[in-house]
């Protein structure tokens, strides 16, 4: 029970929140939820309803809630030395501690990472470091750098760029122009239904290739994505994509970089999405699955060709002029720490793999024969459901009729949280790595359940 019994007037009238329908929040129209504690995969709110958090928050409380040796590594660290900056050389144990963690785990061509606080920072890192690598090898005007739609990489100027996704371009006149959208590798909702799955990888690689041709590769700096698209969709890139774009990106001299925000540290079944789908980035971006989300913490793990000509350009032009207040919490590196370790005690990359198997066969079992579902995809931990109006000619419903966000409500009800992706008809789930066969029962049965009733 919550002491103060004013908190529903005090949001209305206070809290500017995130990702929200302003309006019907203010009328108290909106869906709204107090959250007061949680532990395993379960959320329990002010009324003491208990709800199976199929999506782990944003898909980021990797190790679950309530772990005490989180909370406890954070609390030691908070009355040893709250905070001390990492500008000028500067580091505490535990940053020290955790870079080395993080570079022990990464592909083993990363060299260096820099910490920042939440993904969005992290991937305005990699585009500043980009640039800069780009005026330290003389090359003024290789800028652009190459998205795609559905990405989603932030919410900032550069990052909401990058983002690929309409609701997030939408009258703050992004993206910027230094940004290019290239095609979504998402096989089903290819324009051409005849094509194989090669075909589309072909299509998506000879669509790139055009962009790069139209635009002088000369003026192409980087290409980022994510290893498997996350809030675009939840959709595992078709077979042979990587592989074909690294190509076009070498020949072209374009650097690469992986945003591992939400794969990074399990979720696919591998440490990271780029050694699942052998990517060889030039920068990973990693946040979330870093400190299972008990404290901001980001980083920008950066590959030893990259470090070496930003290490010289510091000898040409001096210290580098970038950093944050908050780079390197001492705080958040302390959850990092503890997190990394939880994640390998309780072998939890393995759990995602294994379970993540389990979770999708069910919900194929469960609803592949269902009228209405076109597709039940997924990798690890990651398991999406795409709605669709006619499943033999793929005709998707109107966006009006929020048949997507309906089943999300419906699923709610059945006391289980799963994710109604900003576009198309889409229900996600990301479940904490910790999740068991018999929660994943109760996810599968609630979302049949949620799924007949808006049927
Ligand atoms: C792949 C990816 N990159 C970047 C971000 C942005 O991270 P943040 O919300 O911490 O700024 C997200 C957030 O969901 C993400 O999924």
């Amino acid at each position: 029970m919550l002491k103060n019994d004013q908190l529903d007037a005090w949001d209305r009238e206070n809290f500017f929140h995130p990702s929200t329908h302003l309006a019907q929040h203010a009328r108290g129209e909106a869906p709204s939820r107090i959250v007061t504690g949680g532990d395993g995969v379960f959320i329990e709110d002010r009324d003491g309803t208990r709800l199976l958090d199929a999506f782990a928050g944003l898909y980021c409380v990797n190790v679950g809630y309530g772990r005490t040796e989180i909370a406890e590594a954070i609390a030691a660290q908070a009355k040893e030395l709250a905070y001390y900056h990492a500008y000028v050389g500067h580091g505490t144990e535990a940053s020290i501690t955790l870079a080395k963690m993080v570079l022990d785990r990464a592909p083993s061509h990363m060299s260096k990472v820099y910490f920042g606080l939440g993904g969005s920072d992290a991937n305005e890192t990699n585009i500043k470091l980009v640039w800069y690598y780009n005026n330290i090898l003389g090359r003024p005007e290789k800028k652009k750098i190459i998205s795609r739609w559905r990405g989603y990489h932030g919410s900032g100027l550069m990052t909401g760029s990058l983002t690929g996704l309409e609701l997030f371009h939408k009258k703050f006149d992004l993206p910027l122009d230094t940004v290019l959208h290239t095609v979504a590798p998402d096989y089903f909702r290819r324009q051409d239904l005849s094509m194989s799955e090669a075909d589309f990888v072909a299509h998506c690689v000879s669509e790139l290739e055009a962009m790069i041709e139209r635009e002088g590769a000369d003026t192409i700096a980087a290409f980022i994505g994510e290893p498997a698209l996350g809030t675009g969709g939840i959709v595992p890139p078709p077979a042979g994509y990587w592989e074909a774009i690294q190509q076009v990106l070498t020949k072209h001299d374009i650097l690469l970089i992986a945003d591992e925000v939400v794969s990074g540290f399990g979720r696919l079944g591998s440490m990271f999405g780029s050694d699942h789908y052998q990517i060889k980035p030039d920068f990973i971006t990693i946040a979330k699955g870093l400190t299972s989300a008990y404290a901001p913490l980001s980083g920008s793990i950066i590959s030893d060709r990259v470090w070496k000509v930003l290490e010289d350009g510091t000898d040409e032009n001096g210290p580098i002029g970038h950093g944050w207040t908050y780079s390197a919490h001492p705080i958040g590196a302390a959850a990092g720490v503890a997190n990394l370790n939880l994640i390998d005690k309780l072998g939890l990359v393995e759990n995602s793999k294994d379970a993540g198997a389990y979770f999708k066969s069910a919900m194929n079992d469960a609803l592949a024969d269902h009228m209405h579902v076109g597709d039940i995809r997924g990798e690890g931990l990651l398991c999406a459901i795409e709605f669709v109006e006619d499943k033999d000619s793929r005709v998707f419903f109107d966006p009006a009729r929020k048949v997507g966000p309906q089943v999300a409500t419906a699923l709610m009800k059945q006391g289980v949280i799963g994710r109604a992706m900003p576009q198309g008809d889409i229900l996600g789930f990301a479940p904490p790595l910790c999740i068991t066969k018999s929660e994943i029962d109760k996810v599968v049965s609630a979302t049949r359940e949620a799924v007949s009733s808006v049927f």
